[in-house]
C-alpha cells in the first residue's frame, strides 16, 4: 500500500483528539470553561506557549481544535481559527490584517451582511474599498492601487452563481503581494479546495453545508499561518469563540460531508435539467450545466456544481411570491445547505430593500427564484416545484 495522504472521506471520518482513558470510540464533548494544571510550572509553561495544554475554552478546546485541525487537512491549509458564526469568519481576517490607510477590492455579488462589513465598519476604520464584478478578471485588475491589501470574493456568488477565476486571482494576488481571501461556504472543501489556486484565507459559514442539518452557527478561518496567527490572536482577546458543543457537532457533521455533497449535488443537476426544459421557466443558473457562462472554469475548479439552483420564472416579481406561497414541501426559511429543501424568492424576499437597479446590477431579475436543494427524494422535489409553478399561473 502506498503512504499517500488518506482520501478526504477517509480524513473527514479518522481525524480525531486523542482517546481518553475512558477508551470512547466516538468524541467526547468537552463542556468546560476552563482547564487545571499539575503544578505552578506546568501552567507556566503552558501559558508562555513552551508546553502544549489547554488553558481556557476561549482559544483552547478539545473539540473545536479537533474540529479546526481536521478542517485545515480537508481544506489544505496550515492553520485555522474556530470561531461563533461565518459572519465572524468574514470579519476577522479583515480586522486582523487591515489597518487605516489600506485598500480592498472585492467582488459585489457578496452575501449582504459581508457587503455591509466592507462599506460600513471597514470605512469606520478608514479603510477603503473598491467593488467589481466577480467575473470580470480585467476589473480585479484595474482596482489595484498601490495599498491594496486583500482581495475578497465569494465563488460561487449568492445568489446568481457566477463564479471568479481562482487560479487568476491566485496569480494575481501573488504578484501585487495582495491577501488573498474566499468565502467558501457554497463549495464547502469537497467541491473546491481554494488554496490550490493560490487562496491565502479561506472562510466558512459552517452553519452551511458543514453542519448541514440546521442546527448551529458556526465559522472558520483557514489558510497560511502568517495571515491566520494574527486572526487566532484576535480572536483569542476579543472572544468570538466557537462554542465547544457546536465543535462537537459541526466535527461529526464532517464526517458526512462529502456523502451529502455528492448527493445535494446529484439532485441539484437534476433539478436544474428539469427546469431547462421547462416552458414557465425563462433560464437555468447552475455551474456545471453547459449553459452555464462559466461553465469550462466550474468544471476546472468545482467537483460537482454545488447545491444551489437559480433560474427566472416567467411572470416577474408578483408571480415570484405565488410561487413562494404555492409550495408544499420547500421550507421558506433564510438558511441553505441543510437536508431539507429550500426556496427563495429574492426580489419579495432577501433583497426587498435593494433598489430594482441595484438588484438588477448583480443580476437579480424580477422573477429570479434561487432553491437549495435538500436531500429529499428528487422526484418529490421536482413535484413540489411543478405543482407550485402550476398553481402560481
Ligand atoms: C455566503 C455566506 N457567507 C457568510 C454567511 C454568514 O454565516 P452565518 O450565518 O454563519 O454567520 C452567510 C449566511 O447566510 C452566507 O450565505
Amino acid at each position: 500500500m502506498s503512504d499517500s495522504k488518506p482520501h478526504f472521506e477517509t480524513i473527514a471520518i479518522r481525524a480525531k483528539m486523542n482517546q481518553t482513558a475512558e477508551k470512547e470510540h466516538s468524541t467526547p464533548l468537552f463542556l468546560t470553561s476552563s482547564f487545571t494544571f499539575d503544578s505552578a510550572e506546568e501552567g507556566a509553561g503552558i501559558f508562555s506557549g513552551e508546553l502544549a495544554g489547554n488553558l481556557y475554552s476561549r482559544f483552547s478546546n478539545p473539540n473545536t481544535d479537533e474540529f479546526i485541525n481536521k478542517l485545515c487537512l480537508l481544506e489544505d491549509c496550515e492553520m485555522g481559527v474556530a470561531v461563533a458564526s461565518g459572519m465572524q469568519s468574514v470579519y476577522l481576517p479583515m480586522a486582523a490584517l487591515l489597518q487605516q490607510g489600506d485598500h480592498i477590492v472585492s467582488s459585489s455579488a457578496i452575501f449582504g451582511n459581508s457587503l455591509y462589513i466592507i462599506k460600513n465598519i471597514l470605512t469606520k476604520n478608514g479603510i477603503e474599498y473598491t467593488l467589481v464584478d466577480v467575473d470580470d478578471n480585467a476589473q480585479w485588475e484595474a482596482a489595484i492601487r498601490p495599498n491594496t491589501k486583500m482581495f475578497y470574493v465569494e465563488s460561487p456568488s449568492n445568489p446568481t452563481l457566477k463564479l471568479a477565476d481562482l487560479e487568476f486571482l491566485g496569480n494575481l494576488s501573488k504578484k501585487h503581494d495582495i491577501i488573498f481571501t474566499i468565502d467558501n461556504c457554497f463549495a464547502t472543501p469537497y467541491l473546491q479546495q481554494p488554496s490550490k489556486f493560490g487562496a491565502d484565507i479561506v472562510m466558512h459559514s459552517a452553519t452551511k453545508y458543514i453542519d448541514g442539518q440546521g442546527r448551529v452557527l458556526g465559522g472558520a478561518i483557514l489558510g497560511k499561518e502568517k495571515y491566520v496567527k494574527p486572526c487566532y490572536d484576535f480572536n483569542r482577546r476579543t472572544g468570538a469563540s466557537l462554542s465547544p458543543f457546536n465543535a462537537w457537532i459541526l466535527s461529526k457533521s464532517l464526517e458526512t460531508l462529502a456523502l451529502r455533497m455528492e448527493k445535494h449535488c446529484e439532485n441539484a443537476l437534476a433539478l436544474a435539467k428539469h427546469l431547462e426544459n421547462h416552458p414557465e421557466i425563462e433560464k437555468v443558473i447552475y455551474p456545471h450545466l453547459p449553459s452555464h457562462p462559466q461553465y469550462e472554469l466550474a468544471k476546472k475548479q468545482m467537483l460537482h456544481g454545488g447545491g444551489l439552483v437559480g433560474c427566472e420564472l416567467k411572470g416577474g416579481k408578483e408571480r415570484g411570491a405565488r410561487f413562494l406561497n404555492a409550495l408544499k414541501m420547500h421550507s421558506l426559511t433564510a438558511n441553505l445547505g441543510d437536508t431539507r429543501s429550500i426556496a427563495t424568492h429574492s426580489a419579495s424576499t432577501t433583497h426587498s430593500k435593494v433598489s430594482t437597479e441595484d438588484q438588477l446590477k448583480v443580476g437579480i431579475t424580477p422573477g429570479f427564484l434561487r432553491f437549495s436543494v435538500g436531500l429529499e427524494h428528487i422526484d418529490d422535489i421536482i413535484k413540489d416545484i411543478d405543482n407550485a409553478i402550476i398553481a402560481s399561473k
